[in-house]
């Protein structure tokens, strides 16, 4: 090398270094400043983020609370159909279209014996649950879930337990649900009725396995040499088979990067993906109560998987390897409230009422951020779920007669509805606020520049469809977002609407099911300009037709 050359060299690792270390949100997400006045995007076809693999919109469905009994299954209710799925859940998850569903925990599934749960349900043990102090009858287990799954559309994502499980029993679990036939557990399911295997393609090593919390909490090297040896007899059973590693359970975590870091050096050859998980929430320690600041959370999303996704690529290099690992975002969402108490403790009832969030107009919001993050980093994060579906920090909340959808639930189901295709690279200058780090928990103490203004689109050149999300931090005025496409133009809006009101501590119930929810919004003229009118402290969707 010669001495200019290391000199450039040098300053550009430098460079690399600072962006991702200190680096702005804006600069981090490829927005710019602008001076006040409308947010611009600039939308340039052949400029694309990635694929973007529906998976990225994933559910979770846990044994915990009402989750699974009253929520998904509920036999002799008048809602319910031969299988004792509740009909009114199995419509609206349906109609969702939920990718990919991960179960049965979360936590539930580190003292989960799968074979409680499968068999004849006369025969199936009800047992103490030790995650949530319940009583579990096994009444719903692995067969029914599949079953469920297929009803609704979904993917199964299924977890395994690492705490209280051996590795001899996670592969076993493989066999029951993967293989044909002619070996002890795949003949056991076939036994069971199921003479097709499921074909179960995504599986969890564990559960948040650094925690305090996990029963069968493990040291990083420990858990990644069980993680290795397990999925090398997995890949046996199912040479298919991708498989996600427990990474660090939040930011907050003391071991965090760390525990990502070791457990990959242990098991990076072995797995396919890593996990991340998330909870956000508004509380003096957070946000110091600031809805402007709770609503860049998502951005704190953004952060923790270019974090995560530089550990991976560290471990790759140290390997010397040529698979490049993605992420699962598989637990993300708003979760502040139902935190602690009887919400969290089962006090040994069957289906209790545990982590029961009501959602308001600003955690939609952030719920709808949230989508954007996981969208604009499709090109890492492969599969994510949205934690919880049903009843449990949920979009969906049943009771005996019928089914709620919470607030956040329309975030979710309109980047279900139209987001297809390729994620497009914007390039968006928004004018900005300040947020302040005084005062705030450690991994949230940002003193930093937000972007009023957070835009994704995707563009799906098969129906020429194009979908822009966006939201509108600013809490007390309407903003503009002027829209440049370049090599592809709408020729016609399909749809846009939006989701704002007068109160971001709104939310809905059953005696009022419709005060947060969806408006149309008047939509700009079709056309290579185009300028959303964004009504304060909203959340707006637009479907467009293109040329392409
Ligand atoms: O989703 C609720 C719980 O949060 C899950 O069981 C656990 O994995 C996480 O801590």
């Amino acid at each position: 090398m010669t001495p200019s050359s290391r000199r450039r060299f040098l300053a550009d690792l430098g460079q690399a270094g600072a962006v991702l270390a200190t680096s702005s949100w804006l600069e981090a997400i490829g927005y710019a400043q602008a001076a006040r006045g409308p947010a611009r995007a600039l939308i340039q076809q052949p400029r694309v983020r990635g694929d973007f693999d529906r998976r990225v919109l994933g559910a979770f469905l846990e044994h915990l609370g009402r989750a699974v009994y009253t929520g998904v299954y509920q036999p002799g209710s008048p809602l319910a159909d031969k299988n004792g799925f509740r009909t009114d859940v199995v419509r609206e998850v349906k109609e969702l279209a939920v990718p990919i569903i991960r179960y049965p925990g979360g936590n539930f599934v580190s003292g989960y014996n799968w074979l409680d749960g499968v068999g004849p349900k006369a025969q199936r043990p009800t047992v103490l649950e030790r995650a949530w102090n319940s009583i579990e009858t096994n009444q719903f287990g692995t067969n029914d879930f599949v079953d469920w799954c297929r009803m609704v559309g979904a993917e199964p994502l299924l977890g395994m337990n690492f705490g209280t499980g051996s590795a001899e029993m996670a592969v076993a679990y493989v066999e029951y649900c993967n293989l044909d036939r002619g070996s002890k557990w795949s003949d056991l399911r076939r036994s069971h009725g199921y003479e097709k295997p499921h074909n179960v393609r995504y599986w969890c090593l564990g559960n948040e396995m650094d925690g305090p919390w996990q029963i069968g909490q493990m040291q990083s090297r420990e858990y990644g040499r069980k993680a290795r040896d397990a999925a090398r007899q997995m890949r046996v059973v199912d040479p298919g088979l991708q498989l996600i590693a427990c990474g660090s359970s939040s930011t907050g975590m003391p071991q965090y990067l760390i525990w990502d870091r070791e457990v990959l050096e242990e098991c990076y050859d072995q797995v396919d993906g890593l996990s991340l998980h998330a909870y956000y929430g508004n509380t003096q320690a957070l946000t110091a109560n600031s809805t402007a600041r709770y609503l860049a959370m998502n951005l704190d999303m953004d952060r923790q998987i270019r974090e995560i996704a530089a550990v991976c690529d560290y471990v790759q290099g140290l390997r010397k390897s040529s698979k490049r690992l993605w992420l699962s975002f598989d637990e993300w969402n708003v979760w502040y409230r139902a935190r602690g108490g009887d919400a969290v403790n089962g006090r040994r009832q069957f289906a209790p009422k545990l982590l029961e969030e009501v959602y308001n107009l600003e955690d939609a919001l952030l719920v709808g951020g949230f989508v954007n993050t996981l969208l604009r980093n499709a090109e890492r994060v492969r599969v994510a779920c949205l934690a919880q579906l049903v009843n449990v920090i949920a979009p969906l909340v049943t009771n005996d007669t019928g089914v709620l959808r919470q607030s956040t639930f329309f975030p979710y189901a309109w980047a279900l509805r139209y987001a297809r295709g390729r994620v497009l690279d914007l390039r968006v200058e928004s004018d900005t606020y300040p947020i302040s780090a005084a005062g705030l928990q450690a991994e949230f103490a940002r003193n930093d520049q937000v972007p009023f203004v957070d835009a994704v689109a995707t563009l799906d050149s098969q129906s020429g469809q194009a979908c822009v999300l966006m939201l509108n931090r600013d809490l007390d005025g309407e903003r503009e977002l002027a829209l440049e496409w370049r090599d592809v133009t709408p020729t016609r809006v399909l749809a846009c609407e939006t989701l704002t009101g007068p109160d971001l501590k709104a939310f809905n119930t059953f005696e009022q099911p419709r005060r947060v929810a969806p408006q149309r919004l008047d939509a700009p003229a079709a056309g290579a300009r185009m300028s959303f009118k964004l009504p304060p402290r909203s959340y707006t969707v637009a479907q467009l037709a293109t040329t392409t």
